[in-house]
Formats: structure tokens, C-alpha cells, sequence
């Protein structure tokens, strides 16, 4: 299964677009926001001119409108892994503005003395809102952390935590400083024998890897589109039961079944046209990567697409790691063995002992390479880690469309900074 990397380059304008030193952009700031294909700008453009309207309605556009909203939920279903069909998928603003909607509505159902599990591997939008409706409802909370001699979250340490008070454990799927990805699947089978339900943080798994909904059998799972090539939202998939059992807090003429039931105000016609877009990209990718002249399911060609760039992804991951390996005084914050990849994503976060992370991003943005340096909403983690927390890590973030010439250039740039 070979990556057609070239086809998929030309697919996104900005990374042909020339920077301050006259050559294309290096863009390894992808775990803060990927770069678009033309194809979901069009969708976007096409909804917004042709098909703009609310949806309810007897006329066309209206009904136009109406179909796009239905099919970006019933892809996204299929693109995560859900057997639901579109009804367990609520399609919001971010995943951060999902979560708080979320946390008010579980925590209508604890009681005071109840007990809720975070973790420290998450990022800021999987622990505040989880503190604050806590903190309201008299519930406490108790942190997983992860292990740092291997950057996991283990069961026996999650079993230590749980105990029958516990209502919720919130899990990151892969964690947006360490590219961690953590083995959650054993945890949540944890999770569901002592009774709580399981809240999952996919934000950053589903870039790099086929999200499996079903085989996990979490509850409810979130992740956030912008981050795969998509438009600004935030997308939960949640057992239908959960969705239908849970009373939310809405405005009275809002559906009281469904996705409408968690999805406030007017919907984002025009995004949801660019997450069908964005859905069907990876499904044409795993089409141009498919060794046979089989017809895939939409489902089968992006497990397809995953595969194939994984393979691609892990051969960047382990080039830069291994060129960051070479340089004095850095230091990687994350797993680094190469036999270990299947357990990151392309994350590599560093600091470097005579420079600021601040300092070392803002050379780098002057030699055309866009990265992010900060402890990026990560606080749990950059916490754990002894981290300055004003200054954090220099993240360099890469997606299925960066190239080892450009890890090169990044390590070359690097090398000369430090
Ligand atoms: C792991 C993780 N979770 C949550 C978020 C928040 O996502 P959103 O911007 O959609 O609220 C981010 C954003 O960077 C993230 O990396």
C-alpha cells in the first residue's frame, strides 16, 4: 500500500504557498490545526452560495440544507466507527464547548460524595469542564497519571482509583504534548465493570489513526475536525442510549430526541458541507492507496487511507526523532524507541537547555517552519513533567502531508539555532 504523496500535496494550496525566504511553508504545526484540501473549501463555498437556509423548511434550499445537515451525520458515524447511523453524533462549535455542554448534563445525575477520574495526559478541554462540574456538584476527583519511564496510562494504576462512588472516568486517546497514544481500551472495560462511564478525548488519535467507536465501547468519544483537514468542529459520537437517556439542557422548542437535542441554535450548514467533504478525502485517499481493484465501503477505503499513512507518518517520526537524537542539549518529552511508533502519533515535543521553547519557535517561524512552543492546554501533563509552564515545549507536529525533505530542513534549521 504505497502513500501517494504527491497526489495528496496538490490537494492543499497552502502548502505550495511561498514564506518569508521564498520557499513553500513548512507546517508543523498541524497538532494545533491542519491545512484544508480544495475540495472542503468548495463544499464549504457551495453550501454557503447555493444552499444556505434553515432547515425545516417546505423550499429547496431549505431542503438542500436539510440533506447536508442528515449526511454530515451519517458520514461522521461511519468515519468514527459507530453503528448508529447519524443518531448518537452531536456536531458543535469544538470539542471544548461539546464537553462543557456534556459535563452539565452528566453531572445532573451525581450526587454529592460521588467521585469522577481525569487523567493527566489530557489536554485542558478534557479536565476543566470535568472540575467545574465537579467542584459544583460536590463530586470528587481523582487524577490517573501517566508513567513516565513509558508515557502510558496503565490499568492497575486506574484500578487503584476506581471504587463504586466512581460515576466517570474522562481518557485521552493520544495526548496533544507526548503524542502518547494510550491503550484505552483496557481501561475502559475497567471503567464499565466498576459502573462509571467513559468520556474519550480523540482529538488527537483521529488525525493519525482509524477511530474504532464500536470495538471500543466507551460511551462517548470527541473529536475536533479542524485537526484532520476538516472545517472548525467539534464532533461527539455517543451510544444512542446514553444520548436518549441523558436530559439536556436546551432551549424548550429544540428536539427532545436525536443529535438536536445536544446541538444549540442553528446548525453550521455550511461547516457540515466541509466535514462530508473532509470525510469523503479520506475516503478517496484509501481509494488511491489500495493495492486492489476491489469496491471499498466508504468505512473500509479510510481504514485504507489510515493504514497507508501511518506508514508514512511513522517513517517522518522516526527521521526527526532520530535527527533531534543527534543535536546537544535537546531533549525529547515522549516515546522515542523506534520499535515503539505504533504507540505515538507525530508529535515530538522538545526543550533545549540554552534556549527559551518561545525563542527556538519564533527562530524557526522566521526561517518559514510554523510551530507552536507553550505547554499547549496540555497543563495536566506539562505539570506532571516539572515543565516551565509559561515557556513548555517547542511541539513540532506533523500530518500525513509533510515530507522527510522537510523534516530535514527542520532538523538543518535546528541544528544551526541551537
Ligand atoms: C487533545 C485535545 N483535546 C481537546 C482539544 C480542544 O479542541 P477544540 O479546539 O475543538 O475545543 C485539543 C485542541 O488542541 C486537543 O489537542
Amino acid at each position: 500500500m504505497e502513500f501517494p504523496l504527491e497526489k495528496v500535496r496538490a490537494a492543499f494550496p497552502a502548502l505550495n504557498v511561498e514564506g518569508r525566504n521564498n520557499t513553500p511553508l513548512v507546517y508543523f504545526d498541524n497538532p494545533a490545526g491542519t491545512q484544508v484540501p480544495v475540495a472542503v473549501a468548495n463544499a464549504m463555498s457551495d453550501a454557503i452560495l447555493y444552499g444556505n437556509a434553515n432547515l425545516g423548511g417546505a423550499f429547496d434550499t431549505s431542503k438542500l440544507a436539510g440533506d447536508i445537515y442528515h449526511h454530515a451525520h451519517r458520514v461522521m458515524a461511519e468515519f468514527l466507527g459507530s453503528p448508529c447511523q447519524g443518531e448518537g453524533i452531536v456536531i458543535a462549535q469544538s470539542m471544548t464547548a461539546i464537553t462543557y455542554n456534556f459535563s452539565r448534563a452528566l453531572a445532573r445525575n451525581w450526587q454529592a460524595d460521588d467521585e469522577i477520574i481525569i487523567t493527566s495526559s489530557d489536554h485542558d478541554g478534557n479536565v476543566s469542564p470535568w472540575l467545574q462540574a465537579a467542584k459544583d456538584s460536590g463530586v470528587r476527583v481523582r487524577t490517573l497519571r501517566f508513567r513516565e519511564d513509558d508515557w502510558q496510562l496503565h490499568p492497575d494504576d486506574l484500578k487503584a482509583l476506581l471504587s463504586p462512588k466512581t460515576r466517570l472516568v474522562a481518557l485521552n486517546h493520544a495526548n496533544n504534548m507526548t503524542g502518547s497514544i494510550n491503550n484505552i481500551a483496557p481501561l475502559i472495560t475497567l471503567a464499565r465493570q466498576a459502573g462509571a462511564q467513559t468520556y474519550i478525548d480523540a482529538v488527537q488519535y483521529a488525525p493519525h489513526r482509524l477511530v474504532d467507536f464500536a470495538a471500543l465501547d466507551c460511551d462517548y468519544l470527541v473529536c475536533s475536525s479542524y485537526k484532520f483537514f476538516g472545517p472548525h468542529l467539534g464532533i461527539l459520537v455517543g451510544k444512542p442510549e446514553r444520548l436518549a437517556a441523558l436530559e439536556a439542557y436546551k432551549v424548550r422548542p429544540a428536539p427532545n430526541f436525536g443529535s438536536g437535542k445536544f446541538e444549540h441554535g442553528t446548525p453550521q450548514i455550511e461547516l457540515l458541507a466541509g466535514l462530508i467533504a473532509c470525510v469523503e478525502y479520506f475516503a478517496d485517499l484509501g481509494r488511491a492507496c489500495q493495492n486492489s481493484e476491489e469496491t471499498l465501503s466508504r468505512r473500509a477505503a479510510i481504514a485504507c487511507a489510515f493504514a497507508a499513512q501511518t506508514v508514512h507518518e511513522n517513517a517522518l517520526a522516526r527521521t526527526l526523532i532520530s535527527g533531534l537524537q543527534q543535536i546537544k542539549g535537546i531533549t525529547i518529552h515522549g516515546i522515542t524507541a523506534d520499535n515503539r511508533l505504533s504507540e505515538r502519533v507525530p508529535t515530538i515535543s522538545i526543550t533545549a537547555t540554552r534556549h527559551s521553547s518561545q525563542d527556538i519557535a519564533e527562530q524557526l517561524a522566521a526561517r518559514g517552519i510554523s510551530c507552536w512552543s507553550g505547554h499547549n492546554y496540555a497543563l495536566e501533563t506539562a505539570t506532571q513533567l516539572g515543565l516551565d509552564l509559561e515557556d513548555g515545549v517547542v511541539r513540532l507536529g506533523m500530518a500525513h502531508y509533510n515530507t522527510l525533505a522537510e523534516v530535514e530542513t527542520v532538523l538543518k534549521q535546528l541544528n544551526e539555532i541551537l
